[in-house]
């Protein structure tokens, strides 16, 4: 369809999941996507996907908690395409360590620096870039844990919730220099991360039964990674103008129900 022609797109944790099905669609809108990934194989897979399809990737191998790297790979993307329009932070850990009476102070820190740490401080190295230009848009990917609990994994969810506070924080102090920041937040998605110790939580016959076959998932499904990318392809399209500071929840309606 075109709705990102020549867009300048960050995807961080594009290996894989929700970050590959972003990448992948904003380069078939026309974007040159620009793949943050720190799995070396994943990252290469996906740039040639999209080469394949005849989209533009560059491909950059990186923890997004190494922010000097994280630096040079701003640099060289303001070298060599002059901007960045868009910045889509999805990396991020789900560890299966669970509630505060279990979990380490060394899990807090380690989940926290990837799915908080790392979201502010890559949007504060991208954002000058944007404030030159007077545009751009910076989109956080959360989760329904930012807000809701299954009362287990505490720091994911605390981090979750303080991207979704930091959404709103950044509208409002980037607003006045038309750099729209919005947040997304998935429900239950079938990705590599719903295997949890080695099990499909999405195909679990709790799951089936309570989500699926009694409704609690109106749309009766889990969700695919195709389900968010248009989500994020909107909010960094031109169809998007007039909102910022917002969270869009892509849950097939779970959050509607109790
Ligand atoms: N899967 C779900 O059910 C679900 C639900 C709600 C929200 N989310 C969110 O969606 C986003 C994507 O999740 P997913 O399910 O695709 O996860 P995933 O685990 O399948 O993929 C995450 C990707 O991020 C990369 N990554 C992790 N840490 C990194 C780091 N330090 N530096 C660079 N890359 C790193 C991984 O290598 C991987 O490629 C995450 O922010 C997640 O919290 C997922």
């Amino acid at each position: 369809m075109g709705l990102l022609v020549d867009r300048v797109c960050v995807v961080t944790g594009a290996g894989q999941g929700l970050g590959r099905a972003i990448a992948l669609e904003m380069a078939r809108e026309g974007a040159i996507v620009a793949l943050l990934e720190r799995n070396p194989a994943t990252l290469e897979a996906v740039a040639a996907e999209i080469g394949g399809e005849g989209g533009t990737a560059a491909a950059y191998a990186l923890d997004v908690t190494d922010y000097d790297a994280y630096g040079r790979v701003v640099a060289d993307l303001h070298a060599r395409f002059g901007r960045i329009d868009a910045l889509v932070n999805n990396a991020a850990i789900n560890p299966p360590t669970r509630t505060i009476l279990n979990d380490t102070l060394e899990d807090w820190r380690r989940t926290t620096a990837i799915n908080l740490e790392a979201v502010y401080m890559g949007s504060k190295l991208v954002a000058p870039l944007m404030v030159a230009r007077r545009s751009g848009r910076i989109i956080h990917i959360a989760s329904i844990q930012g807000f809701a609990s299954s009362g287990e994994i505490g720091p994911y969810n605390a981090a979750k919730g303080g991207m979704i506070a930091l959404t709103k924080s950044m509208a409002v102090e980037l607003g006045p220099y038309d750099i729209l920041v919005n947040s997304v937040a998935p429900g239950f998605m079938l990705t590599p991360m719903s295997i949890v110790n080695g099990v499909d939580e999405t195909k679990t016959p709790d799951f089936i039964e309570w989500y699926v076959r009694r409704g609690k998932i109106p749309l009766r499904r889990t969700g695919y990674p195709e389900d968010v990318s248009g989500t994020v392809i909107f909010l960094a399209s031109d169809y998007c103008r007039y909102m910022t500071g917002q969270l869009l929840v892509v849950d097939g309606g779970l959050m509607s129900t109790f």
